[in-house]
């Protein structure tokens, strides 16, 4: 089995970290996430067969690198396809100094989603994320549900109203089975109702560990501004579609 853990490291189910869970996992170090290299990822194994595997595939499916041969065996074969996935050492470098910082940053992110679950509890509209008992969240991000009816505003609206104040709040992810690509393979509304709904519903709220109280303080006081402006004028975002661009402002 093969796992894609790009979002979740750091995750635990049942006591159990992600990386363990899989014969492989995927990891992501992708400049946005918890560990990051920049770009580039990792595969997590602790079968020594599947390792070698995936170091020749990386490598055009060699069975030396180059740093070997650069000693006095200089001979290899190719027993497989392979490209070239190989990170560079600088990328590996800033890498190996982030992943020093994994458990502190988890941390942090975790102290923050319970204050945002604290925060945000109040404020009719909004589900928070759920927390399947057994699961340990990696935290790599924090989307919470709107209910345009109860919240007073459209989501897209939330979106746009938290950008306008350079909050920079956005969505994970749109229906998978509705982007051009999966439409054009036959992909059609109604096929996944829950991830439809979903992607119509969720804000994901900025959420990282260098994120102070104050910072998290003011993407919660944002939220209200514009639930207390959408409430203070009922029926606009249907009757006008158009959110204001700063709604804290007087208009
Ligand atoms: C679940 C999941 N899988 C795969 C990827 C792709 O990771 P990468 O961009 O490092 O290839 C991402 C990136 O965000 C992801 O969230």
């Amino acid at each position: 089995m093969i796992a894609d853990g790009a979002q979740s490291l750091g995750g635990r189910l049942g006591g159990r970290p992600v990386g363990s869970l899989a014969d492989i996992t995927t990891l992501s170090f992708h400049a946005v996430k918890p560990v990051t290299s920049g770009e580039g990822g990792a595969c997590v194994t602790d079968d020594g067969a599947l390792a070698e595997s995936v170091r020749r595939g990386r490598n055009h499916g060699m069975t030396s690198t180059a740093e070997e041969r650069s000693a006095l065996n200089w001979r290899y074969d190719v027993t497989s396809l392979g490209s070239n996935h190989r990170m560079t050492s600088f990328q590996a470098a800033l890498g190996a100094a982030q992943l020093s910082r994994l458990e502190t940053g988890r941390e942090r992110r975790r102290e923050l989603a319970d204050r945002y679950d604290r925060l945000l509890g109040k404020l009719p509209g909004i589900t928070l994320p759920p927390r399947p008992p057994e699961r340990e969240s990696s935290w790599h991000l924090y989307a919470e549900e709107v209910s345009p009816e109860d919240f007073g505003c459209p989501r897209d609206k939330v979106i746009d109203a938290l950008r306008a104040e350079g909050i920079q709040a956005t969505l994970h992810y749109p229906a998978v089975h509705l982007l051009a690509m999966y439409r054009s393979r036959g992909g059609r509304p109604g096929m996944a109702p829950r991830a439809e709904r979903l992607a119509e519903r969720l804000v994901t709220l900025p959420l990282f560990a260098g994120m102070t109280d104050a910072d998290q303080d003011d993407v919660v006081a944002a939220l209200i501004r514009i639930q207390s402006w959408a409430a203070s004028r009922p029926g606009w975002a249907v009757e006008h579609g158009e959110p204001p661009a700063h709604p804290g402002q007087p208009t």
